[in-house]
């Protein structure tokens, strides 16, 4: 989301010039009609490829339509305009950021899995605070009471974690992966750009293996050129995975586990066991309130 009526490096992605004619004219019609635009929000559902791989095309086109149709209602209760749809993401208007979104998730670069952003956690949440209303949640980093502590005292409202639920009983979590994070420590951690397939140009920290070392010895060569590009590392139910590919190692997944794509934030440092989801929970909240 941004002041102004630009639009993110995300928003632009597909058909890249078309869809910034369309913001500008649309921009200006309202802004013609005594309106003015200062929000453009793009949102698109993730994973969809595997979606079509898991239920064919038809059920997953009617299932991607009925999630555009549900997006789209939300936008115009918020007095937003949908401007346009591309595959399974959507382009819409608001008079102003507060308008546009009921709150805000700041994701700090030290964030596990796929990162948006390169600027640290707790600068992000102290620059959205200053120009924006809605009330922040903040990502990234976090996996005990400290860290949350520290983020609501930089002004969020609340915290969201994702690295440290990974060690949680109810996840569908590789064992090998699940020791790996729970030895890792945040240096252990990687952000890259290497484990691009299902998912190209999308930075994500990992946790460091055999597969980025190896293309590190290789002198970090372009995507084509890679140790091992096209080497089927394993099986995902089945659906085969190639080295590179995107597919974190679930409780279903067979072969070279090592050698694929082991999502953690910075906050492994504070994943030490498995437990239970409410447990963790609980860890990370109550001591918050003893402070
Ligand atoms: C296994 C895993 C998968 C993730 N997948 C995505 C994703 O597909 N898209 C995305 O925007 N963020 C993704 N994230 C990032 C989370 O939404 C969240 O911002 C992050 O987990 C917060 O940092 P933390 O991991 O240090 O708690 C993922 C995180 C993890 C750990």
């Amino acid at each position: 989301m941004s002041n102004d009526a630009s639009i993110t490096r995300t928003a632009v992605q597909p058909a890249k010039d078309r869809t910034a004619q369309a913001v500008k004219e649309r921009a200006a019609g309202r802004n013609r009609a005594g309106g003015s635009v200062r929000a453009v929000v793009f949102a698109d559902i993730t994973g969809s490829g595997g979606l079509y791989q898991s239920f064919g095309d038809l059920r997953a086109m009617s299932l991607i339509t009925r999630c555009l149709v549900a997006m789209e209602e939300q936008v115009y209760h918020h007095r937003g305009e949908v401007i346009k749809t591309v595959g399974e993401g959507m382009l819409s208007l608001f008079p102003d950021a507060n308008t546009g979104a009921s709150a805000v998730i700041a994701q700090g670069v030290e964030a596990g899995g796929h990162v948006q952003g390169m600027t640290p956690l707790l600068t992000l949440v102290r620059e959205i605070t200053a120009t924006l209303a809605l009330p922040v949640v903040a990502a990234g980093g976090i996996a005990d009471s400290a860290g949350a502590e520290r983020a609501l005292n930089a002004g969020a409202q609340a915290v969201a974690c994702g690295t440290a639920f990974l060690a949680a009983t109810e996840a569908d979590v590789h064992r090998h992966y699940r020791a790996r994070l729970i030895a890792a420590g945040a240096g252990d951690t990687e952000l890259t750009d290497l484990f691009d397939i299902g998912w190209p140009n999308a930075p994500h920290r990992v946790i460091r293996n055999r597969t980025v070392i190896d293309w590190e010895s290789a002198g970090r060569p372009p995507a084509g050129c890679r140790p091992g590009e096209g080497d089927v590392v394993g099986k995902r139910g089945r659906t085969r995975v190639t080295r590179y590919s995107d597919a974190q190692p679930t409780t279903s997944t067979d072969g070279d586990i090592e050698s694929m794509a082991m999502y953690a934030g910075t906050s492994v440092d504070h994943v030490r066991r498995v437990a239970p989801s409410a447990a963790i929970t609980e860890a990370i909240a109550f001591g918050i309130r003893r402070r």
